[in-house]
């Protein structure tokens, strides 16, 4: 049913830094809607794929996940009725601002905006990046993927396997509770964590079409160290090279690169861990650090590796 992670909806108390971090630091599109109100971010040719909103108090992310046609729309509003789950459509305006033919929006569980959107409108000029660079990669695989933390893993697991229909990529029981969890090629559109702590956003990835712009987008971030929350590394599952820069709101965003895409052949794994080597979680206790290192030894010395695939580099070889 659901197609893609189309976009993501932020309400913000950091408008103004948020419009220089995209810009500058991630080389997104910033167009201004309504000034220190409403900010779309464009990250491809469509018209947005985050809506930034600002806010008084406590920040807020919600997603927009893609259905195909307004019969799409209708089976989810009924499967998401079934489940038990109230919903209420988009307004005419609340549409036109996200540039969809037609939505819905619930709650999950954890109290997570969600809405079901189909027919996001193209935008009337091409994207012009906030800092040169070579595209996202988007398209049929969607914007990226989010990774939640969530206080109710198993009301989350089936919202989204049995009523939305995602597939399961891979799954990890320890040090805690982890579900991957995909819609399309791109290894998965959703991460759900269950770690024991309160329920929170924790990052949404980006990945660049070129391995410059991601290396060019931590060379800004070791200019202040304190953003970076994920130091680079490699993903055991996605095999997504990346880091995580903190946003002013406080959760993050994983830029990446080179994420591998998977078919319907794809077999459920036990995951040995969450990455092949780097990866420092500097938000960790120093436990729970040493832990991680202790895996990345470990995968180490069993010479673990995985090899690189990509398919949409904009870059040229000069000669
Ligand atoms: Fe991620």
């Amino acid at each position: 049913m659901i197609r893609a992670l189309s976009y993501v909806i932020v309400g913000t108390p950091n408008l103004p830094a948020w419009q220089k971090q995209a810009a500058e630091h991630i080389g997104l599109q910033v167009e201004v809607v309504e000034p220190g109100r409403c900010v779309r971010l464009r990250a491809d040719q469509k018209v947005q794929r985050l809506l930034l909103e600002a806010c008084e108090g406590e920040p807020s992310m919600g997603m927009g996940f893609e259905v195909g046609d307004a019969e799409e729309l209708e089976q989810a509003a009924q499967a998401l009725t079934a489940a038990g789950y109230p919903i209420t459509r988009g307004t005419e305006q609340e549409n036109a601002l996200r540039g969809v033919a037609g939505m819905l929006h619930f709650r999950d569980p954890d109290g997570v905006r969600i809405e079901v959107a189909w027919g996001l409108a193209d935008a009337a000029s091409p994207f012009v990046p906030g800092r040169p660079l070579g595209g996202f990669r988007t398209g049929e695989l969607g914007i990226g993927h989010v990774a939640l933390i969530t206080a109710h893993f198993e009301q989350m697991c089936h919202l989204y396997k049995e009523v939305l229909g995602f597939k399961v990529s891979d799954r990890a029981r320890a040090p805690f509770r982890v579900e991957f969890l995909h819609v399309n090629p791109r290894h998965h559109t959703l991460g759900i964590a269950h770690t024991g702590g309160p329920a929170k956003i924790y990052h949404m990835m980006l990945e660049y079409n070129d391995f410059d712009d991601l290396g060019r987008a931590y060379d800004m971030a070791l200019a202040d160290p304190e953003c970076i929350g994920v130091t680079l590394g490699r993903h055991i599952n996605d095999h997504v090279t990346s880091f995580y820069l903190k946003n002013p709101d406080g959760w993050m965003f994983e830029l990446g690169w080179a994420g591998r895409t998977i078919g319907p052949d794809w077999e459920v794994e036990e995951l040995q861990g969450m990455s092949l080597w780097g990866h420092d979680r500097t938000w960790l206790p120093p436990d729970k650090r040493e832990e991680a290192r202790q895996i990345l030894k470990r995968l180490a010395a069993q010479g673990m590796r995985a090899p690189v695939v990509t398919t949409s580099q904009t870059a040229k070889a000069r000669q």
